[in-house]
């Protein structure tokens, strides 16, 4: 996608990945308006980069998320682009009971909101030219942390949508984009000091070279064997995988 001119919406901009995003998307003169449930953060990211603007966004709530998609319509009606970023993710025991909290939140603010978030704005969008919807998935979209299924389901689940939304999209102005991070240190899992996880910086500087080009998918360097193992191979794969994270994460 072109990496300037635009006007950006980036949900869950008030922490992490988001944050990070927004910043160097303003830094490349963009207008960027941000969106999470958290005031502070909000006002915090905002005040730390003038222009920037903060929409306070629940995107568990269908009601919030079309007050907002109105309120961004009337106020910033160049909008065209939509990073639909806003995720949680806990742990869970595929092999036990599942919280069911943790059930409902997760899909609700992983898929559901996303697929609203972009429904409720879709209509705006194919008016603007050069317009984008991306979505934040994971590698974990492709290879499931079996520690975190519920939360690895979600990201499966948002891949397949957005291949069906690229597909039903290809005769508008607007493209499809999904960004499958991999480990990243952020608040997320508590990963902020994770040596194994991707440093943050080194994240948004090589996604950032990514996005500028023509791809759909945007995968740093060491997202793409994920990326690249679904196949025969894929149970191989999948278990070697978690035989590792289970050591990493002293779970069985
Ligand atoms: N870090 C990684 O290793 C990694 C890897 C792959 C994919 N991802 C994905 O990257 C995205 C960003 O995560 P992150 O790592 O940057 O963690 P993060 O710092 O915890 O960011 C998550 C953001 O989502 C927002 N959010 C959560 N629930 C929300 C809700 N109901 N309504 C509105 N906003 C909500 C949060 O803001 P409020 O709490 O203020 O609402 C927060 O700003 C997520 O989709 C995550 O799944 C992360």
């Amino acid at each position: 996608m072109k990496l300037s001119g635009n006007t950006i919406f980036i949900t869950g901009g008030g922490s992490g990945i988001g944050r990070e995003l927004a910043e160097a998307l303003h830094k490349r003169g963009n207008r960027v308006i941000i969106g999470g449930r958290r005031r502070s953060h909000l006002d915090e990211v905002a005040a730390a980069n003038p222009g920037m603007a903060a929409i306070e966004l629940d995107i568990t709530q269908p009601a919030s998320i079309e007050r907002v998609a109105a309120q961004l319509i009337a106020e910033y009606p160049d909008l065209n682009v939509l990073i639909n970023n806003a995720g949680i993710m806990e742990p869970d025991d595929a092999a036990g009971h599942i919280d069911d909290a943790l059930l409902v939140s997760t899909m609700t603010t992983n898929v559901l909101g996303p697929i609203r978030m972009t429904s409720a704005l879709i209509d705006h969008l194919k008016t603007r030219d050069n317009a984008v919807v991306a979505y934040t998935s994971s590698v974990l979209a492709f290879v499931p942390l079996a520690v975190t299924a519920v939360y690895s389901s979600t990201k499966a689940a948002l891949h397949s949508y957005v291949l069906s939304q690229r597909f039903m999209l290809r005769d508008t102005s607007v493209r499809v984009l999904e960004i499958a991070p991999p480990w990243v240190r952020t608040d997320l899992m508590n990963s902020r000091e994770a040596e194994q996880a991707m440093p943050l910086d080194a994240f948004i500087a090589e996604t950032m070279a990514v996005l500028g080009t023509d791809v759909d998918e945007v995968l740093v360097e060491s997202a793409q064997p994920f990326r690249a193992n679904p196949g025969p191979g894929e149970h191989a794969f999948v278990n070697a995988f978690n035989a590792q994270a289970a050591e990493l994460f002293g779970r069985r």
